[in-house]
């Protein structure tokens, strides 16, 4: 779409910059869109002409959710093993071996295909970023086809050669270890922006993560990390040793876990002045479908830990693709205010991302807009399950 773009007769904008509370809300507002970038904000009866015109019809508009956790290179599903563990069955991650045999079998056409369909199904629900991990290929040539299909779709890509140990390196995971951080990083990374270790018991321990972690950002991988998911562990920590932009689940965190984190605030230009440079982001999904204890949100919260939601999308511990039903989880399960929440989904995600043009919706930033069919971002977890997004705005364009 060429030329400008004005949305007024919004009822509630949310900003995530300068107004109301902390989400920076306006009431009455306008934004104006030109070349994909917001170029004002303003009060709607002040809104200049333009080229094109939505008109919100008085509802909230917010930034577009920022998913910032998402696997969505695999074939097959899991749904009988979510079946068990309804009955009973706990949840140990053994199943990941089950999904990277379906996505060794698949053709490039048949990922590519549930890529699009995944990333589609999130449009609609309001996401206009999702970071994309490999993790099913674990071979060089499926890690790096994963990841270069994953790059049709996102510039946010992480490369998770160290989800799990394959069958055949079972009885050598030094061995594996050595595939990644050797030929394997070489293949995935022209097309990776981020690397990513499954740091728990079962999966790969604290010296083999540390070791991996260091290779990618070697050669320029930004950090992130699965830590602290199934129990309590090192990794937390050591992703604040890191530097890493996110320690993701976070599920089971001790004092210390907290304090590392915390103690990574730095002050900022941004607009809440401080965050932490490792973000604690919270994947509820994950808990609702493994039927696990929520991570303690306030906890981290309280001790001024910056948050950040994401949905976790993968066919075994989490598959849904919906940002607003996390938003709900987050503050019906894990005490989180609908304002936190909805900031942890937007601007949270773009921290995670280490991303200061998305998530915020001030003069400047990528145009990404949701329109709700609701007056109010409370109503996204006020109304859980209904479809509340009435359209989405992507770099400008409505979708
Ligand atoms: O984030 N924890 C590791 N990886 C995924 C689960 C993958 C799977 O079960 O297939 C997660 O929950
Ligand atoms: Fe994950």
């Amino acid at each position: 779409m060429s030329g400008s773009l004005i949305v007024d007769n919004i009822g509630e904008l949310v900003t995530n910059g300068t107004g109301e509370g902390p989400l920076g809300i306006r009431r009455n507002a306008a934004v104006l869109v030109e070349e994909g970038r917001v170029v004002w904000v303003g009060p709607s009866p002040y809104a200049p002409a333009a080229d094109h015109h939505v008109d919100a019809g008085g509802a909230a508009v917010l930034p577009g959710f920022v998913d910032s956790h998402a696997h969505l290179v695999f074939a097959g599903d899991r749904a009988a093993e979510f079946a068990a563990r309804m009955a009973g069955q706990p949840y140990t991650g053994g199943g990941i071996r089950t999904t990277v045999g379906a996505t060794r079998a698949a053709t490039d056409d048949e990922l590519r295909a549930t890529v699009r369909r995944l990333r589609g199904e999130a449009l609609r629900q309001g996401t206009t970023t999702m970071e994309i991990k490999s993790g099913y290929g674990l071979t060089v040539a499926d890690e790096a086809r994963s990841l270069r299909i994953a790059a049709e779709t996102s510039t946010e890509t992480t490369f998770l050669g160290a989800h799990v140990v394959p069958a055949e390196y079972a009885d050598r995971p030094d061995d594996y270890v050595g595939l990644v951080c050797g030929p394997m990083l070489a293949a995935a990374a022209p097309y990776a922006k981020w690397i990513d270790v499954f740091c728990e018991q079962g999966a790969f321990d604290v010296d083999h993560a540390r070791a991996i972690l260091a290779c990618g950002q070697a050669v320029g991988l930004g950090v992130r990390l699965h830590a602290n998911q199934l129990g309590p562990g090192p990794g937390v920590q050591l992703g604040v040793e890191l530097g890493a932009a996110s320690v993701d689940h976070c599920t089971y965190l001790s004092d210390a876990d907290i304090d590392a984190l915390a103690s990574s605030r730095i002050d900022c230009m941004c607009h809440e002045g401080r965050h932490t440079t490792t973000v604690a982001t919270l994947l509820p999904g994950a808990e609702f479908s493994t039927r696990s204890p929520y991570p303690d949100a306030r906890r981290l919260l309280d001790a001024g830990v910056t948050v950040a939601l994401a949905t976790d999308c993968n066919p075994g511990s989490s598959y849904t693709s919906s940002m607003p039903f996390c938003v709900a989880l987050a503050v019906r399960e894990m005490r989180m205010t609908p304002a936190e929440a909805v900031w942890a989904a937007t601007a949270g995600g773009a921290r995670a991302l280490r991303r200061d043009d998305i998530g915020v919706l001030t003069p400047g930033a990528r145009a990404d807009l949701v329109v709700l069919d609701a007056p109010s971002h409370l109503h996204l977890a006020y109304r859980p399950g209904v479809p509340l997004i009435r359209q989405v705005i992507r770099n400008g364009v409505p979708q």
